[in-house]
């Protein structure tokens, strides 16, 4: 847990850059464009294109707009039970190479018209990026903390996905994936919201540090997932995280998944991702992208 801690203090988590704005409730607004490289419009196959998404009506390509918090009992953010854990008022790095993989040209195309539930979402980055950039049928937001869940509810509005509707009163309907966000507990059946039938995609990141948490979140996604045509999305840096090793080997031998990728990220992932292309910001905030590597790995269901 010691190492644990050291490690998330060391940099794990993110802040700055982009549209910045501070103070905003004690946060800090990022504004992301997943699509570009470094904010230098440079764009290549590990992005979607243009048709994929769409632009305003001055050709701008979307961006996406992400609040994160002060982490609150910085030295014990994970509290004494899982409801008290606030590390997800904070980007995580992970967080931003799982957006980038969403905003991808293949994954933009692979979303379109399914449901999406993302677990542990903390401040919602990749869920946020797949409804801005793609056409998914339905994004859910999911988390325990009730903090972090008003955090992501502000986040959704800041992109305005909680609306289906214009706000003109006319009753036109926006091309746009409605997003919501809902509180699930991973050890607890009777929090999946599972209403509407299971999820196409379940996507995660870096939600493994503890040996502990593996059964859970494998049980969470074993519970959530569409029986038949499921795919699992899990991104997490290469080392240092207590009890990933088991939670994928827990994966593979789990009879009803399938692994199906286990790589390296690409480097494009780890690029400067704000929309200012500053990077003075992007090195202070988000050093860890330039000297970690972050493995993407995709189950399905057998
Ligand atoms: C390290 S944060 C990662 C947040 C986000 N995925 C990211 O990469 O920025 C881990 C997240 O898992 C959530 N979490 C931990 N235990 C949980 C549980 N039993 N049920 C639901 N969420 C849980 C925490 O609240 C937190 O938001």
């Amino acid at each position: 847990m010691d190492d644990v801690d050291a490690e998330m203090d060391d940099g794990g988590r993110i802040g700055g850059g982009g549209r910045k704005v501070e103070n905003e409730d004690d946060g800090i607004v990022h504004e992301f464009d997943f699509i570009s490289c470094g904010g230098r419009g440079r764009r290549n196959d590990y992005h979607a294109e243009e048709g994929d998404y769409d632009a305003d009506e001055e050709g701008n390509r979307p961006t996406v707009l992400i609040r994160e918090l002060p982490i609150a009992n910085a030295d014990d953010p994970f509290g004494r039970s899982p409801i008290e854990d606030t590390t997800g008022l904070g980007i995580w790095c992970a967080s931003v190479v799982m957006s980038r993989w969403m905003a991808s040209c293949d994954m933009v195309r692979r979303m379109r018209g399914m449901s999406i539930i993302e677990l542990g979402a903390g401040c919602g980055a990749p869920s946020i990026t797949a409804a801005v950039y793609g056409r998914p049928r339905s994004v859910t937001i999911s988390d325990l903390n009730p903090d972090t869940i008003e955090n992501a509810r502000y986040n959704i509005g800041l992109n305005r996905l909680d609306r289906a509707y214009d706000d003109d009163d006319d009753g036109d309907a926006l091309d746009r994936t409605f997003v919501t966000a809902t509180s699930i507990d991973w050890a607890d059946e009777s929090t999946y919201p599972i209403s509407n039938g299971k999820f196409d995609y379940v996507i995660c990141s870096d939600c493994i540090y503890q040996r502990d948490i593996a059964h859970l979140l494998r049980r969470a996604v074993a519970g959530l997932l569409d029986p038949d045509r499921g795919t699992f999305l899990y991104v997490a840096p290469m080392g240092g995280r207590d009890g990933l090793e088991e939670f994928i080997s827990e994966m593979k031998s789990d009879g009803g998944f399938e692994c199906i990728r286990s790589e390296i990220a690409p480097d494009q992932y780890r690029e400067n991702p704000l929309r200012s292309g500053d990077e003075e910001d992007f090195f202070l905030h988000f050093h860890e992208l330039t000297s970690n590597m972050y493995v993407l790995y995709e189950f399905r269901r057998r």
